[in-house]
């Protein structure tokens, strides 16, 4: 079984701030530490408890999945992160406010940049404070070998960027501990829970744009094993609160409309 949840909600997507975070390191807020308190007793109430984990390497995450393990009572078990499960790094727009780039683009380039497959957002400045250039956690000591991608350089990304950057990953390390019927907590961000989604239930290139994901609400995805060894998802993926869920794809939503 796969649980897959994004963070819960963090400074910069409280609607008063509305600011494009991407790689950038912003913590949670009291809401989002109380939604990931609330997704670690949803995994409680459901009997489900997770033999491995995984974050990528934004405290957003890593905080997130850390409250849903005391939840569960499994604040021992490894974790595993990678730059591989950040969120999409949203180029230029990091730092600057939605309602400001919806403005500056209008709202059809606006959309396209938020949610598209295949268009990426201005590239970033290496001057940007919001640029990840020497970050530690990105140098060379922590290439992970999976491929010659250099996370530092990284200036600006699409859906289909970031999917391609995860695919490595997921095969090598999340799907075969799914094959062994192990189950696998991953606490990521709104566009690689899309990139996922878009990957297990085979979403278009165009019906992708349509999808918003709600902070701190995980969803499970059951799986079969066909007689060759590979994985099959059993159904559609399944928000373990789906009027919570549904309010949250509600506000992600009207983060992107102009300001009232
Ligand atoms: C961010 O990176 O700012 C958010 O996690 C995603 O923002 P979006 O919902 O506007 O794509």
């Amino acid at each position: 079984m796969l649980i897959i949840m994004r963070h819960g909600q963090s400074t910069w997507t409280d609607k008063s701030v509305n600011r494009f975070a991407g790689w950038v390191d912003i913590p949670l807020t009291h809401i989002g530490i109380q939604q990931a308190q609330h997704a670690g007793e949803l995994l409680r109430q459901s009997d489900i408890r997770p033999d491995y984990v995984f974050t990528s390497l934004l405290r957003r995450s890593i905080v997130s999945a850390d409250i849903v393990l005391d939840a569960i009572d499994r604040s021992w078990l490894p974790v595993q992160r990678s730059w591989r499960l950040n969120e999409r790094h949203y180029g230029a727009f990091q730092g600057e406010t939605r309602p400001a780039m919806l403005d500056r683009y209008g709202d059809e380039m606006f959309a396209t940049y938020r949610r598209s497959y295949d268009v990426r957002p201005p590239e970033i400045d290496v001057n940007s404070p919001y640029f990840q250039g020497s970050d530690p956690r990105y140098s060379d000591s922590f290439s992970d070998g999976l491929d010659d991608r250099d996370p530092s350089l990284i200036r600006s990304e699409c859906l289909k960027d970031l999917a391609e950057r995860l695919q490595p990953y997921w095969d090598s390390r999340i799907a075969p501990l799914l094959v062994a019927g192990k189950t696998v907590l991953v606490v990521t961000h709104g566009s690689v829970v899309r990139a996922i989604v878009k990957m297990l239930e085979q979403v278009s290139d165009e019906a992708i744009r349509s999808i918003n994901v709600p902070t701190g609400v995980p969803m499970a995805y059951s799986f079969l094993t066909r007689a060759d060894g590979s994985l099959a998802v059993d159904g559609r993926g399944r928000y373990l609160d789906q009027q919570a869920a549904e309010r949250g794809m509600a506000e992600v939503s009207a983060l992107g409309r102009a300001p009232r």
